[in-house]
């Protein structure tokens, strides 16, 4: 079947000053994929996307339901918009997104002025819900975690004539693991794995509009088809796509370590365009407090799935999660911690304090660890990581390496930025024309964001 091919509005806001959004996206890749999904169909609606919230009729909040902050930022966004609703009467707000799906109706009691709320697997009723708003309807609510599992992830608008040169494919929705301190279980629903000519399909429509390098996204990627009739695993999936011609570079987010088979690590291996890179969320380093969060590997586990990576898949990076702050986490877990991450040596690392999510089983344990103290255990985390990235980076300068150039930087004058295999940024000299290219570029200074480079001739 083709897509409708009415093209992505050109029109100035100005010109249609009543279709002008603005879309706000807060949370992980999976909300950056739902957002480009529904400003297409948008798109394609005849709404023009515009950069700020002033001159928007519609205003869409795309949300991150994950620590409480994110929440709070929503909300005092919220507060904010009420003002634009003032001024502008007949705009429309919608939220969207992972907080929407766990307050549905509850939100439009705390922000009456919201006109619509999608939940997770509900976003691509966008343009439907705004035009009932327009047309009048009150308090539209559409959350149903089990409506519509096959709704289009890609939508409509997929064969489309420019896609960005690095894109985000979801494969699988949901997750199931319902580790102790998370709320994605309870807003994502269950997993849902994308049939695999779909995503293949999907990936060779990207690359025939220009995308060079797919990341396949799930909160548990590797979990991918265990719910589909044949039980087919990941790495066939990885191995299907990374045959697509044109594709450059693959690489797929997030593991779960447990999940990692000699399979994976093969395929990781032996794919020309399977980046050297792996996110493998660790979350704590004793094992008391990785069954406490319902982890399902110790942390011998997790350092066998380590050596085994590096062992097959030379210099590969390995990046983390780390949380600090769990309920019953003493200072001797966070030493022990410590020390585990010093001999593992991450690449990079993402951490957090723990913050309890209502509903989440970590809510109702005992011995909570006060804000103070895992704010300080945090800081910790993070003197240690930064040193040892630092450290990592550094043993890089003087390398060569391949980066796929993203175009300017956005600082420095005349800078080019892009990506090396492994993920890792680099900032260099060089002509614009580079951008869209892969090239060879020497890594001459290292820094905790990366890379300073020269091109070589
Ligand atoms: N699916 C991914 C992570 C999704 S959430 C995985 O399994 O690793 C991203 C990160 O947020 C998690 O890895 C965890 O470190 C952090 N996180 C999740 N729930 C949290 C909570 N309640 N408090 C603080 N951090 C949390
Ligand atoms: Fe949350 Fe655990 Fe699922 Fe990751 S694997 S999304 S941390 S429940
Ligand atoms: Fe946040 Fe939802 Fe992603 S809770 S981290 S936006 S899956």
């Amino acid at each position: 079947m083709n897509p409708p091919t009415q093209p992505a509005t050109a029109v100035h806001p100005a010109l249609a000053p009543s279709m002008a959004y603005h879309l706000i996206t807060f949370g992980c890749q999976m909300n950056e994929a739902d957002s480009q999904l529904m400003a297409g169909l948008l798109d394609q609606a005849g709404w023009c996307p515009v950069t700020s919230v002033e001159n928007a009729d519609l205003v869409v909040i795309n949300t991150c339901a994950v620590r409480e902050k994110p929440e709070q930022k929503v909300y005092s966004l919220l507060g904010e918009l009420r003002r634009h609703k003032q001024r502008r009467p007949a705009a429309t707000i919608v939220v969207t997104g992972c907080m929407a799906q766990g307050a549905g109706r509850k939100l439009l009691k705390r922000a009456p002025h919201v006109d619509a709320v999608l939940g997770t697997r509900c976003f691509h009723h966008i343009v439907e819900a705004v035009d009932r708003s327009r047309s009048g309807e009150k308090g539209i609510v559409i959350t149903d975690l089990h409506d519509d599992p096959a709704a289009p992830r890609c939508g409509p608008g997929m064969e489309r004539e420019r896609a960005p040169l690095r894109a985000f494919v979801p494969i699988i929705l949901g997750c199931t693991n319902f580790c102790s301190y998370c709320i994605v279980p309870y807003v994502r629903g269950a997993e849902a794995s994308r049939p695999q000519e779909e995503v293949v399909r999907e990936v060779e429509a990207l690359v025939r509009a220009g995308t060079r390098e797919v990341t396949l996204l799930g909160q548990n990627v590797l979990a991918w088809g265990r719910d589909l009739p044949a039980r087919p695993g990941f790495e066939a999936l990885l191995t299907f796509v990374a045959r697509v011609e044109g594709l450059w570079r693959l690489r797929f987010l997030t593991s779960h370590p447990r999940d990692v088979t000699p399979g994976l690590i093969e395929a990781m291996r032996d794919l020309g365009a399977a980046c050297e890179h792996i996110h493998l969320p660790i979350q704590a380093g004793t094992d008391r407090l990785l069954q406490e969060m319902n982890r399902g590997y110790t942390t011998d586990q997790y350092r066998a799935v380590v050596d085994q990576l590096r062992a097959a898949i030379p210099g590969i990076s390995i990046t983390t999660d780390i949380m600090v702050g769990f309920p019953g986490e003493t200072e001797e877990d966070c030493e022990k911690s410590l020390k585990l991450y010093e001999r593992i040596e991450f690449d990079a690392a993402f951490t957090f304090a723990y913050s309890p999510r209502p509903g989440t089983a970590a809510t109702q344990m005992l011995d909570q660890v006060p804000r103070k103290t895992a704010l300080a255990r945090l800081q910790g985390v993070i003197e240690l990581q930064n040193r040892i990235t630092c450290e990592r980076n550094s043993r890089e300068v003087g390398n060569l390496a391949q980066v796929l150039v993203e175009g300017r930087a956005e600082k420095g004058d005349g800078l080019l930025c892009g990506r090396t295999r492994r993920n890792k940024q680099v900032v260099f000299p060089g002509d614009r024309d580079l951008t869209g290219s892969l090239t060879q570029v020497r890594l001459t200074r290292a820094h905790l964001w990366g890379f300073s480079g020269q091109v070589v001739a």
